[in-house]
């Protein structure tokens, strides 16, 4: 997702949705050690935990979202266009009673994204032929009874060169380590500090304009998840929070543009990035990934 910066000025509505200005409601409020958790993490952070009834459906969509990223890597060689893939992950996801949540969704027009070599992420399906050593990334996130679980993995199609195989390799471990760093204690700010202080010791970059996001609920929920940090910093990680960890890794420089289709995000210096992204439950213990694979 986006990257947002909120600032809320103390006559702004406050965040917490009551409706008050911000001054009159949270600004400045302590903690009364009354609240609960929930509502406090509600409060302050606009964090809807879930229970143990929706993360059964989380888990549920996450299982269809698995299968829709399998069947496309069957497809995925050299000849076939993004829209192909597309239309194979639409039509298997509305056979199993699902809705992909990218078709429409702030005018994004396909149900999928399919984001190749130099493109970071957003690629739009369409007549783009696939080649022979490219590396694709396809993005799913499935609606199934109501809950949303979201999940992406980059693939090679053909023989990948070198430096595909490099950044690729790279990507996949800055994911395992920011899901090894998920359990309660840790904070968000640890889980981009380690994501960030391996991805940069490798002599790659991490991607700043677009973060993890709470997810089940909604496609795009509280809190951010950056992939990138301090140690340290940030919300504290609780049980029955759910998240995406997604964290795109640049071969080279950080920057990105954004093409005129206005979704399309691909490198400034032209290198490849690649991504990895699975939806994760903070439990008692650790982390249970909703959409497991490796
Ligand atoms: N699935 C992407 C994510 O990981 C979001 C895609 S938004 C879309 O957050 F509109 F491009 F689908
Ligand atoms: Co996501
Ligand atoms: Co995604």
């Amino acid at each position: 997702m986006k990257m947002k910066t909120i600032k809320v000025g103390r006559n702004d509505p406050c965040p917490c949705g009551s409706g008050l200005k911000h001054k009159k409601c949270c600004l400045g409020k302590s903690d009364t050690g009354i609240e609960d958790l929930e509502a406090s993490y509600f409060r302050k952070y606009n964090i809807r935990l879930k229970k143990a009834a929706d993360i059964d459906g989380i888990r549920m969509a996450g299982r269809l979202v698995l299968d829709t990223l399998d069947l496309v890597e069957s497809k995925i060689k050299p000849g076939i266009t993004t829209d192909d893939l597309n239309t194979l992950a639409h039509e298997f996801t509305i056979k199993n009673g699902a809705t992909p949540a990218p078709l429409n969704y702030r005018g994004f027009p396909k149900s999928i994204c399919v984001s190749i070599n130099e493109v970071i992420c957003h690629g739009i399906p369409g007549n783009r032929v696939i080649k022979d050593g490219d590396i694709v990334n396809v993005d799913v996130t499935s609606i199934l009874n109501g809950f949303y679980a979201d999940a992406n993995k980059t693939f090679f199609a053909g023989n990948p060169g070198p430096d595909a195989r490099k950044i690729v390799v790279i990507a996949r471990e800055c994911l395992r380590r920011g899901m090894a760093t998920v359990k309660p204690g840790n904070t968000i700010g640890d889980i981009g500090w380690n994501i960030q202080t391996y991805a940069e010791a490798q002599g790659c970059s991490v991607v700043r304009e677009f973060v993890g996001h709470g997810v089940g609920f909604g496609f795009h929920e509280a809190p951010q998840i950056p992939h990138f940090g301090h140690k340290g910093a940030g919300i504290g990680l609780i049980p029955g929070m759910v998240f995406t960890i997604e964290p795109m890794i640049n071969l080279g420089q950080k920057d990105l543009r954004i093409l005129d289709d206005k979704w399309t995000a691909v490198t400034k210096d032209g290198r490849l990035s690649a991504q990895f992204e699975q939806t994760v439950l903070v439990t008692e213990n650790g982390a249970e990934s909703l959409t497991p694979y490796e």
